[in-house]
């Protein structure tokens, strides 16, 4: 069997843990984090992500003696090691002797050393030294029975516009247009002069006097993704060659900078830091979305948090810390979504350093705090759940959300600077997630058959080959829904022409001529006879002048009378197409239709407020993100799996508390 996370979970159950750093402590430290480690039962420690300075402290220099305790201390503790390779953080020599290494912005500034991240993806010298103390580590530690999977580098996203760079985007570019002829027509060089005469003239998008062309930077934003993917690749490549362990490296949820869908298919396991803003009113929604992103990335399977936080972040301008019970809800949120590892950053908080003010597992003040209690009990209790590891999360409904099409979708220069994908993504997931409905987060290319209802918030970019396919699967039964300023684009980022969305015209049955951005909020009326109950919503910001061509008019804006949301009923499906950004409200009753075309229930008949419901394998997860006790009915009698207590017809949550329930019958 190919290694994945279950080889890691195999005999542990469900990973507990988080960033180990004893680089940062003296060696009688380490004892206590063992012992601590233990009783808090935590399985697993990621360490060395940002040991290069000590692995190497001066070009060529090893010093491997003080990781080979630690490994073996661990191994000794019965804690297993997530080994990173320490790339991230270049030492200052490499930067003081090699400046080419490091990376420089689109104005031509050098970023410095001093705090992280300054390397460049294009730098041979970065390349050839970050491989070589890869290969020392894996030589040493290929075989440590501590190690069970490894750890590439930390949360990519490096960019760098130096010339190295602008030689290798050019090689990116020749293999993806292979004449200039092609690459002057992708980009749409006769505009403003811009035709290119000779491969050396392109450059990566830097500081320019005025707006950059869109699809120089589209290409761009790609070439940085693949290039980071580069870097991974070979480091990658050397652990395998060198151990059968799975890799990883982790992701950062929603990050605009990698297009992860590209990423997923080269690593062993999916992972992802979340850190949420608790001051967000829909927190806890974004991270269920987020969960769900990394629960599809691993092609449904299970995945693992590799960092969250127990308290409070440092990194934003006021920190909320969590209140009592947080920590654990929001750990058991990502179990019920397909997590099958909840750690940390990071054990034991810095006492220097620029994380000094970053909570942690061992807070400074030390165990004997309630920030510890918690984390030990959670650790424990975790432990109860080992048999949830492996089982699988499944979704009717599917949102789609493409980089290609986020990075064209916000250039500069567009209708309008207030259309933001992830918002719009959000605002279609919330209604799904208020009503305990699961969701998988999908391309328009991707295989769609599994679901009943597909729902594109944004989708900018549209391929004909996607638009093709998204046209069959509604005439075979699927049910799909498509938001504003959609399908409007080619892959090179050139507006169709005629009206739009001209690839899903015919599946549509409508089409449009005109974006109308407006100032602020808008009212929008229900057509009498669609059956909506309230007299309609309200919608901001954004509107299309449409027109219905086989569509039904489901809503109207009131200051036009012209088309706001159509619905078509095409093949054996559905197509539904939104002109506008409804409020909460509005789309909340649109959801209630779209789920009742595609015949689609949440996991329970009612929810109340705030509460989370989710299935994952036999197991129905129901978690509290309000202040109050609240009840929630179901029919027929289950087990709360970690108290063991027998329920009937419905469960009772305290603040922030959750209930993980087997259920007999009914449902
Ligand atoms: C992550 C990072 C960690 C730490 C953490 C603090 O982005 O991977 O090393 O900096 O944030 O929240
Ligand atoms: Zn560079």
């Amino acid at each position: 069997m190919k290694p994945g996370l279950h080889t890691v979970t195999d005999g542990r159950g469900l990973l507990f843990g988080g960033d180990y750093n004893p680089e940062q402590w003296p060696e009688h430290v380490w004892e206590e984090d063992a012992a601590l480690m233990r009783a808090a039962g935590v399985n697993l420690v990621t360490v060395g992500v940002f040991s290069w300075g000590r692995l190497e402290p001066a070009p060529g220099e090893r010093d491997f003696a003080w990781l080979d305790r630690v490994l073996d201390l661990m191994h000794g503790a019965g804690v297993a090691v997530d080994l990173a390779t320490p790339t991230a953080s270049p030492p200052p020599w490499m930067g003081h002797r090699w400046p080419e290494t490091l990376p420089v912005d689109e104005s031509g500034t050098t970023l410095w050393y001093g705090a992280r991240n300054q390397w460049c993806p294009s730098s041979p010298v970065y390349r050839a030294r970050s491989l070589e103390i890869v290969t020392d580590l894996v030589e040493r530690y290929a075989d440590h029975p501590a190690v069970a999977m490894w750890h590439v580098g930390n949360e990519y996203g490096q960019v760098c516009h130096c010339d190295l760079t602008a030689a290798n985007f050019r090689r990116w570019l020749t293999a993806r247009y292979r004449t200039l002829d092609e690459l002057n027509t992708a980009w749409g060089t006769t505009f403003w002069s811009q035709h290119y005469s000779d491969w050396a003239e392109i450059l990566p998008p830097r500081t320019a006097p005025y707006i950059v062309n869109p699809s120089q930077r589209l290409d761009w934003a790609r070439f940085c993704s693949d290039a980071l993917l580069d870097q991974f690749k070979a480091e990658r490549d050397l652990l395998r060659a060198r151990s059968d362990k799975p890799v990883t490296t982790n992701y950062m949820g929603l990050f605009k900078p990698v297009d992860y869908w590209s990423w997923a298919p080269e690593q062993d396991i999916i992972s992802n830091d979340w850190y949420p803003d608790l001051a967000d009113p829909r927190f806890p929604a974004r991270a269920a979305l987020t969960h769900d992103l990394m629960r599809s990335l691993a092609g449904r399977k299970p995945w693992m948090l590799m960092e969250q936080s127990t308290g409070a972040v440092n990194w934003r301008p006021h920190n909320l810390p969590k209140p009592a019970g947080q920590l654990r809800l929001e750990s058991l949120q990502a179990v019920a979504r397909g997590a099958d590892g909840v750690c940390y950053f990071q054990w034991r908080q810095s006492a220097f350093g620029a994380e000094r003010f970053h909570s942690a597992m061992v807070p400074l003040a030390g165990p004997d705090t309630t920030a510890h209690e918690e984390v030990r009990a959670h650790g424990l209790e975790l432990q109860q759940l080992s048999a949830v590891a492996g089982t699988e999360v499944r979704a009717d409904v599917a949102l789609l959300h493409d980089w290609n099409s986020w990075w064209a979708a916000e250039e500069r220069a567009r209708p309008s600077d207030r259309l933001s994908v992830v918002e719009q993504l959000t605002d279609y997931y919330y209604p799904l997630w208020q009503r305990g409905v699961t969701v998988d987060l999908a391309r328009a290319s991707s295989e769609l058959l599994a679901y009943q209802l597909v729902i594109a918030p944004s989708l900018f970019v549209l391929s004909d080959e996607d638009a093709a396919a998204l046209t069959a699967w509604v005439r075979a039964g699927g049910v799909l829904v498509v938001g504003p300023f959609s399908g409007l684009a080619d892959p090179r980022g050139h507006l169709h022409t005629g009206r739009f969305p001209a690839p899903l015209r015919e599946v549509l049955g409508m089409s449009g001529e005109a974006w109308r951005p407006v100032d602020g909020d808008l009212s929008c009326s229900w057509r009498d006879e669609t059956g909506f109950n309230t007299s309609g919503f309200r919608a901001r910001d954004w509107t299309e002048t449409i027109r219905a061509e086989g569509a039904e008019v489901i809503a109207t804006f009131d200051d036009s009378h012209s088309p706001a949301v159509t619905r078509h009923e095409f093949g054996a499906g559905v197509a539904w197409y939104i002109a506008t950004l409804p409020d909460a409200d509005g789309l909340s009753a649109l959801t209630t239709r779209f789920l009742k075309d595609a015949g689609v229930e949440g996991v329970l008949h009612s929810l109340p407020p705030n509460v989370e419901a989710v299935r994952r394998g036999d197991l129905l997860f129901l978690l509290n993100h309000g202040d109050g006790t609240v009840s929630v009915p179901f029919d027929g009698d289950a087990v709360d799996v970690l108290t063991g207590t027998p329920l009937h017809d419905g469960a009772q949550l305290a603040p922030r508390g959750v209930a993980i329930l087997r259920q007999h019958s009914g449902a």
